[in-house]
């Protein structure tokens, strides 16, 4: 299935949130990165049928999604920013709910419900409820949700948001695995999240898509720009004023740094 974004515009009210954004999906994982305030969401909600954008076009296979709308929404599982639970639900009360809006017949989301429990270390705590449960069980929990209907395309709005270290990386991890034949996108204002397994990585700032490209394509671009300079405190201040350092480790009395700069 193959997803096409095309000249996507939105407005609130004045404010502009996606100015022209365009590029094309087709299984794999796609990573959506940019700083808040970028368009992230307002680009994942359009894309997930539950906002209409001011401008442009999402095709699927070629035709307008709206035209094929119901067949779209069936192969589509959304993960929102943030989700909410009713106190009173189980993990598999909130599960076989899901399941039921998502018209999964019930033997068949009780069986899903199982496999995929078991996949995401989720098996030993479905019977608690889930407010209780930590960051990292409740954003395993929307990736279960999720996939209870078998979805061909994943939008995932930073999933990893609130997780620790260990939990980001197997939560990558999993989506990793899940990603086999499906198309995902995930937005996420963090490299690490999707650096290692995004098939293709779209920058988005200012509202607007920026560069496009494998991580790899998108480091040679700065191939030649990384510098490394030994400087006192104040020569720091200086520099981190007009570039970008990416990375500083303190010596004696000075400081290295790796700068990216055309010269
Ligand atoms: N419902 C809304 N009404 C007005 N402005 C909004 C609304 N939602 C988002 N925005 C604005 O649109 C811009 C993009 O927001 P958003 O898509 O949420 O970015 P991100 O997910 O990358 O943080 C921001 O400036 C935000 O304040
Ligand atoms: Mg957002």
């Amino acid at each position: 299935m193959k997803v096409s974004i095309d000249n996507i515009s939105k407005s609130y009210g004045k404010k502009r949130a996606l100015n022209g954004v365009s590029f094309e999906m087709e299984n794999g994982v796609y990573g959506l990165l940019g700083p808040n305030g970028s368009g992230k969401s307002s680009l994942i909600r359009i894309l997930a049928g539950i906002m209409e954008a001011s401008g442009g076009q999402v095709r699927i296979d070629g035709k307008d999604r709206k035209a094929c709308d119901h067949l779209y929404r069936s192969k589509l599982g959304y993960l929102p920013q943030s989700l909410n639970f009713y106190p009173e639900f189980t993990g598999r009360d909130y599960l076989r709910f899901i399941a039921s809006l998502k018209g999964v017949d019930s033997k068949k989301a009780q069986r899903k419900i199982g496999e995929l429990a078991e996949q995401t270390r989720l098996s030993g705590d479905l019977e608690r409820k889930c407010v209780n449960y930590s960051g990292g069980m409740k954003q395993r929990l929307g990736i279960v949700q999720v996939l209870l209907n078998n979805p061909e395309i994943l939008i995932l709005d930073e999933p990893t948001a609130g997780l620790d270290p260990q939990e980001r990386i197997k939560f990558r991890n999993l989506v990793s695995i899940f990603s086999h034949d499906r198309t995902v996108l995930l937005s996420t204002h963090i490299v690490s999240d999707i650096e290692s397994i995004a098939k293709q990585i779209i920058m988005i700032k200012n509202c607007e898509v920026g560069k496009i490209g494998t991580q790899t394509s998108l480091t040679q671009m700065i191939a030649g720009k990384v510098w490394l300079i030994t400087m006192t405190l104040e020569e720091l201040a200086d520099y981190q004023e007009k570039h970008i350092i990416s990375n500083v480790i303190p010596e004696a009395d000075r400081i290295q740094a790796r700068i990216i700069m055309d010269e």
